[in-house]
């Protein structure tokens, strides 16, 4: 029973499936052909990079061209914009911040515009990043690593001679965005006993690989304090040896009641004591 319904359903899918990919009468002939030069990659080895071009030719359209462009990234570039169905982008000295996405975009009279995509690819190569940081403990720290190169990096942020940083996000107080050409790192609630070190930031591509270094440094709460407690120390330590020098002083200056001052001062302090038990004992 159900197998009578399945073929006919099957063949309506068929149907629908390739009624959808086949053009319509004359779609064909209407859809502007562009023709383009292929993607382009920018070795690092190659230093300077000799020049590159970017081709695209529009070889078949039925409408009238109004005006073509470049983009990179989806922005215009500009001066670039030409009544022109032949179209060419040079780059006498490319560099890794030259790579990206480029468009190749045609405007028509009263058509839908065209376009056609050509990538030059580079390696990564870390534009900006903070050398050190330095935070007090309980601060939060923030370290970022910016880059050039395309297509967009994965970024990793590791602990030098560490383990990858995810995997010891057990306390939950680092946090990690990333996003294309960006990452940055937040640690909160800083520990002077584990975040003190080297981070490094790791951008890897389908071409390359590139990582930079923050020296993140965590002073104690009571460093500010330092100078001053110094002085304090210094202070009680100037304290603590006039009263034991006073106390030492004092038998000598006393003069014994019970015994005759002068000639027997090198048993004062024998004489001191007996006097202390003395009066101990009366108690
Ligand atoms: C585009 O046309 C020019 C001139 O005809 C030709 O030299 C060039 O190779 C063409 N480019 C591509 C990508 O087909
Ligand atoms: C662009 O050039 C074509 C062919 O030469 C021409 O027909 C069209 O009018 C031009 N468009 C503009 C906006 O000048
Ligand atoms: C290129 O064409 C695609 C598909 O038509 C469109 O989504 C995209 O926005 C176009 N890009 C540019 C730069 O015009
Ligand atoms: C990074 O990406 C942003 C957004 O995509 C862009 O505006 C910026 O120009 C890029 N910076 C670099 C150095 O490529
Ligand atoms: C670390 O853990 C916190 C809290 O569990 C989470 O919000 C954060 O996204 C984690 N960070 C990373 C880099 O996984
Ligand atoms: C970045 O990390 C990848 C994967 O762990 C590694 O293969 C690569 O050598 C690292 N790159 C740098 C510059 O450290």
């Amino acid at each position: 029973m159900s197998g009578s319904s399945l073929p006919s359903g099957l063949a309506l899918s068929l149907l629908l499936v390739s009624g959808s990919l086949l053009p319509g009468p004359g779609a064909a002939q209407n859809e502007p052909r562009i023709v383009n030069s292929e993607e382009i990659i920018l070795r690092t080895e190659e230093s300077p990079h000799p020049p590159i071009t970017l081709q695209c030719n529009l070889t078949s359209s039925s409408h009238v061209l109004e005006y073509s462009y470049w983009t990179k990234n989806g922005v215009e570039l500009t001066a670039t914009r030409k009544n022109a169905s032949n179209m060419e982008y040079r780059i006498s000295k490319p560099r890794a911040d030259d790579s990206g996405e480029y468009h190749c975009v045609y405007h028509f009279v009263s058509a839908p515009k065209a376009n056609a995509t050509i990538e030059v690819k580079a390696a990564p190569d870390i534009t900006g990043h903070k050398r050190s940081e330095n935070k007090n403990e309980g601060q939060d720290a923030m370290m970022y690593c910016k880059s050039v190169g395309y297509p967009y990096p994965e970024w990793v942020w590791h602990k030098k001679n560490g383990p990858p940083l995810d995997i010891v996000n057990t306390s939950g107080r680092f946090f990690i965005v990333s996003k294309e050409n960006y990452t940055e790192l937040s640690i909160m609630n800083l520990q002077i006993t584990e975040d003190p070190g080297e981070y490094e930031c790791n951008a890897t591509n389908a071409i390359g690989t590139n990582s930079a270094v923050t020296i993140l440094r965590v002073r104690s709460h009571l460093a500010p304090l330092w100078p001053f407690l110094g002085i304090l120390a210094e202070i009680i330590i100037l304290v603590v040896i006039i009263v034991v020098y006073e106390k030492r002083k004092r038998p000598d200056e006393v003069p014994d009641d019970d015994e005759p001052a002068g000639p027997m001062k090198t048993n004062s302090t024998n004489n001191h004591k007996d006097k202390n038990l003395r009066q101990r004992n009366t108690n």
